[in-house]
């Protein structure tokens, strides 16, 4: 690309960003970071976009799930690996379903920038300006923390640099061989979905018994001891990623070095802003949220410069409308996409179009909710004849009560409970099993369907 170079962004209206009061300091960090190795490479960047390209024809499936944001607070081994753990049954529930592969993309290691409503909050008479994610500035409610300090994109980077570590430990160490498949339940998990996964988890041991008894396993014994796990985060701070941006070597292009998959948020997709402008640049795979205010105009027009030579795997649309607004705005989206011959991955949010404040006054997501956007998202496409490529969650393996409902039922009442999130509410461990459980049955129908449509 000719016309497009990595600070080209700074020339743009940027918005959600930001304004560093020290730019000398803000310079040293971004000299530093310029320096420090790229996270993840080019191929691996490339091998999940022809992976993506196949979730776009319905042959294989994404899941892409994790914190609404990371923080330097709550980070740990046990918290990476129990939501590594659920995306692993999550993603077994789902190939059991789909029968196709899986693909396993976590909102993890860069995850730390978030765009906000309001550039204030308001406590007690109060204002402050409002938190944005670890990466920028502290989620204490005094002005000091509030500050945006550059240095903390260092702790960030630190931060993703040891996830990632633990997450390539654990995606091929052993951990992940399917052999392990009972290993990954989680011991608070809800009894219902256990026994559900137990049972899941039963039928693929004895199918791996067989093989083993039959002398098929061994061609496959390697795709089955690892896992591909992909990282991905809002690419919300453009000084960390533009830090981070390298050529790579193979195809002499640039690529964000900060994750795998990168998306811009429903806040920040002006077609003519800062953050379009950087992204249609890297080579990676990139998602788009699609809330309800995106015109087809404005869809069409970022299709054209994000993909402009129209690669499959290079754009996954995340639509995130609400329960019961589903059908008021994919099928005009679909229709853009169809109109323009674009290949896309369809996938679904149904987190950030639910979010409510709950009678007890916390941030809350009813499950019901997401639940029905996830059975309107799949209708919409059934009655369409279109792929519905991929799902998108916030999701923890942590035993947390943040979002209400679900089999074990969490009340308003118990939000207080454990409410651990610094941002959005997000999926404890039984309800992301829950949901897996229930898209494993939409996409079991789409299949059905299919091949009755086959059969006729
Ligand atoms: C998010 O994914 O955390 C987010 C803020 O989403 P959206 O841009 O869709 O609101
Ligand atoms: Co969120």
């Amino acid at each position: 690309m000719t016309d497009w170079v990595k600070s080209g962004w700074r020339n743009k209206p940027r918005v959600q960003m930001p304004d560093y009061t020290d730019q000398a300091a803000l310079n040293a960090v971004e000299v530093q970071l310029g320096k420090y190795p790229p996270l993840v490479f080019a191929g691996e960047a490339r091998k999940l976009k022809r992976a993506l390209g196949k979730a776009g024809t319905g042959e294989a499936f994404l899941l892409q799930g994790g914190d609404c944001a990371e923080s330097f607070n709550e980070f740990s081994a046990d918290s990476i690996r129990d939501t590594f753990k659920v995306m692993l049954q999550m993603a077994m529930v789902l190939t059991y379903g789909a029968k196709v592969p899986v693909i396993k993309v976590g909102r993890m290691a860069g995850q730390f920038a978030k765009p906000r409503s309001a550039d204030t909050e308001t406590l007690n008479g109060v204002e402050l300006p409002s938190y944005r994610g670890d990466i920028v500035n502290g989620f204490d409610f005094t002005p000091e923390a509030r500050i945006p300090d550059p240095a903390r994109m260092l702790q960030a980077y630190t931060q993703a640099a040891a996830s990632l570590n633990l997450v390539r430990a654990f995606s091929h160490g052993g951990y992940a061989d399917v052999h392990q498949v009972h290993a990954w339940t989680l011991g608070f998990t809800d009894q219902d979905e256990a026994e559900k996964y137990r049972d899941l988890a039963n039928r693929i041991s004895d199918t791996l018994d067989f093989m083993q008894a039959a002398g098929v396993n061994q061609d496959t014994a390697h795709t089955l001891q690892s896992v591909d796990f992909y990282t991905s985060h809002e690419a919300l701070l453009l000084e960390y990623e533009e830090a981070l941006c390298r050529i790579d070597s193979t195809t002499g292009l640039p690529v964000a070095g900060s994750g795998h998959m990168l998306w811009i948020g429903d806040r920040t997709r002006q077609p003519d802003g800062a953050h379009v402008e950087f992204l249609r640049g890297v080579q990676n795979p990139i998602g788009l949220k699609c809330g309800p205010t995106i015109t087809t105009g404005h869809l069409k027009v970022l299709m054209n410069k994000l993909n402009p030579k129209n690669e499959p795997g290079r754009l996954t649309l995340i639509a995130r409308f609400g329960a019961g607004q589903v059908g008021d705005h994919l099928p005009r989206l679909i229709k853009a996409v169809e109109e323009e011959g674009a290949n896309v991955v369809w996938s679904c949010d149904p987190m950030h179009g639910n979010t409510i404040k709950s009678s007890s006054g916390y941030k809350t997501r009813p499950f019901d909710s997401v639940l029905r956007e996830v059975h309107e998202f799949f209708a919409v496409h059934n009655a369409e004849g279109t792929v519905p490529g991929g799902v998108h969650f916030e999701m923890t393996g942590k035993d947390v009560t943040e979002c209400t409902g679900g089999v074990r039922a969490v009340t308003d009442e118990d939000l207080s409970d454990r409410y651990h999130t610094a941002c959005d509410p997000r999926l404890n461990a039984s309800q992301a099993l829950e949901l897996a459980f229930l898209v494993a049955e939409e996409l079991g129908n789409r299949r059905t369907k299919s091949v009755q449509a086959a059969a006729v």
